[in-house]
């Protein structure tokens, strides 16, 4: 187990270097969220990487980038993981997603998940959803590291 944490960390601090350099200031939103979905995706063996973004006035989310299986298209604030996690303007890590009250299934083949909102001048204006086909994939390490990826947006 320990070992275990050792190489994801090891992973996590390679991916931030990577993303680092590939997220430039001044590159449009949708072109880094882009490139990170691809590059998480490659590093990590995730089912499902990408961002949900925030419609203020429809008060929901629309899907952005992403990698992997075809996706839900909006998610209404307040529901699901990601709006949860836009409510709340907290990381969401759930274990089980079939034990998640009001969990939206898009992919069958999902059973774990990790959302990240990413908050600009104070405000979520996204949020990251990782969706993995193993149970208790996410804890407190990819919360640590996806938090401060998402810092390198701008
Ligand atoms: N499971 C998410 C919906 C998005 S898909 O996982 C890509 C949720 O409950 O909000």
């Amino acid at each position: 187990m320990g070992e275990k944490i050792l190489l994801k960390e090891k992973k996590y601090q390679e991916t931030l270097k990577l993303a680092r350099a590939l997220l430039v200031k001044g590159d449009h939103l949708i072109s880094q969220m882009a490139n990170l979905s691809a590059l998480l995706y490659r590093q990590f063996s995730f089912l499902w990487v990408g961002f949900y973004l925030v419609d203020e006035q429809k008060k929901q989310l629309y899907l952005g980038p992403f990698q992997g299986p075809t996706a839900c298209t909006s998610i209404p604030f307040g529901r699901g993981v990601c709006g949860d996690a836009w409510k709340n303007e907290q990381t969401i890590i759930v274990p089980d997603v079939h034990q998640y009250v009001g969990h939206i299934a898009c992919s069958s083949e999902s059973n774990s998940e990790i959302v990240v909102p990413l908050k600009m001048e104070g405000k979520v204006i996204a949020v990251l959803d990782i969706d993995s086909v193993l149970f208790h994939h996410f804890d407190s390490v990819d919360k640590k590291y996806l938090e401060e990826i998402l810092g390198f947006i701008s």
